[in-house]
């Protein structure tokens, strides 16, 4: 899969005109949804109501990063908003397998998403089940962090392991993604940049979003 998919972060956006933030970046090929529950994650966003709002007015699909304890119980109502993909992080699922398959069951791509500690290797059995492997690329909880280069290599592993398995499973980096990290990740293997104060603090979003993209392929 070539590299190509940026999804700018709302968490970056004005909570207060997310609307007009929303059509700020309608040259991206998605919009990353980050929700928290200030217990996976000690910081709070947004949940279903606005979630659901986000996806009648939004111009680009919606990618929505769970995170968020008890992902099995969460996820399927998600996915039932009709988003285009719900990611999960694997430390939160208590069974990883039989969400991907409801969340696809219910009309979503499949994403799993790995904490910069979590290790790829005892989830490279199940990457038939995903359509998306996140890794993150900062701890997760807050946007304006430093890209994580120790994730380099990881990236590097699960790349390997979708080519070499022939799967097509879109590997995304969130964090820290300016238009000099996602060069490193993109010779790494990830193909979709989650990019949140890169592109909202940019003057021009959708000049950042082309830059970005530009410097990815
Ligand atoms: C952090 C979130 C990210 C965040 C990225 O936990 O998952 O999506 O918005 O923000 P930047 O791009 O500023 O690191
Ligand atoms: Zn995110």
């Amino acid at each position: 899969m070539r590299s190509c998919c940026i999804h700018p972060s709302i968490l970056s956006a004005d909570f207060v005109n997310l609307q007009s933030e929303l059509d700020r970046i309608s040259s991206a090929d998605s919009v990353h949804v980050d929700v928290m529950d200030n217990s996976f994650v000690p910081n709070l966003t947004l949940g279903l109501p606005v979630v659901k709002r986000i996806q009648a007015v939004s111009p680009v699909p919606l990618d929505v990063h769970l995170m968020i304890d008890d992902a099995d119980r969460w996820a399927p109502e998600y996915a039932a908003v009709g988003v285009a993909s719900v990611t999960f992080h694997a430390e939160a699922a208590q069974a990883p397998i039989r969400l991907a398959r409801e969340l696809r069951s219910g009309g979503a791509r499949a994403g799993m998403a790995l904490r910069p500690v979590t290790a790829v290797e005892p989830y490279l059995d199940m990457l038939g089940e995903l359509d998306m492997l996140l890794i993150m690329t900062v701890e997760p909880g807050f946007g304006g962090q430093s890209f994580l280069d120790v994730m380099l290599p990881k990236i590097r592993r699960a790349a390997e392991a979708v080519r070499g398995a022939d799967l097509p499973v879109a590997i995304q980096v969130d964090g820290g993604i300016t238009e000099e990290t996602i060069v490193r990740a993109a010779e790494a293997g990830a193909t979709v940049f989650v990019a949140g104060s890169s592109v909202y603090g940019a003057d021009d979003p959708t000049a950042a979003i082309t830059a970005l993209r530009r410097a990815a392929s």
